[in-house]
């Protein structure tokens, strides 16, 4: 199913996708590095109560409106005619990709959660292996769809 008129608009759809997109991006790669510093201050002080402002605050205002507006201008590209072929491989591949960066939000706003309430128990290393998950699926989401492989 494609809507016509989106045609007309389709360069500003993508131009707003990409912003978007970056700014999700951006704050995803963003929140795990607050997490890391996080671990190192003592629960109840004055740094890790900080901490806590600047995660809700990264979470609430950018990360979240920003997932949004790229599911949102994404699904206006697919539903633009002719833009979308759905049996692309490399379309596959990036909707995966796609469904796990979700996936790593949904898990960023669970640890934000125990940070808050002062039951984090993870050590620092996990979240600077954690802060890779994005990186990585977002350099696989980018070939695919700009190189289009297969
Ligand atoms: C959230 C759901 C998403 C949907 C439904 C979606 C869908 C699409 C579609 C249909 C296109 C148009 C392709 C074309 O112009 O031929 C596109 C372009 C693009 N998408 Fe997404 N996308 C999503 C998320 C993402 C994410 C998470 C990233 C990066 C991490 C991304 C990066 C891009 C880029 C860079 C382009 C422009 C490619 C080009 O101009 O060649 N998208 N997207």
């Amino acid at each position: 199913m494609t809507i016509g008129f989106l045609a007309w608009f389709y360069p500003w759809t993508k131009a707003f996708h990409i912003i978007s997109m970056v700014a999700w991006m951006a704050g995803m790669l963003y929140l795990p590095r607050l997490y890391v510093y996080h671990c190192d201050v003592p629960r109840g002080s004055l740094e890790s109560e900080r901490f806590k402002v600047m995660e809700r605050r990264l979470l609430r205002q950018i990360i979240n409106p920003a997932m949004i507006a790229t599911f949102a201008f994404g699904i206006m590209l697919v539903l633009t005619p002719g833009i979308l072929d759905w049996s692309a491989g490399w379309w596959h591949v990036k909707l995966a990709g796609i469904v796990l960066l979700s996936g790593f939000h949904g898990m960023l706003s669970r640890w934000r959660r125990d940070f808050l309430e002062d039951r984090n128990t993870r050590p620092q290393r996990f979240y600077r292996i954690a802060n890779e998950v994005p990186t990585l699926l977002m350099v696989v989401i980018i070939i695919m769809v700009v190189v289009r492989p297969f």
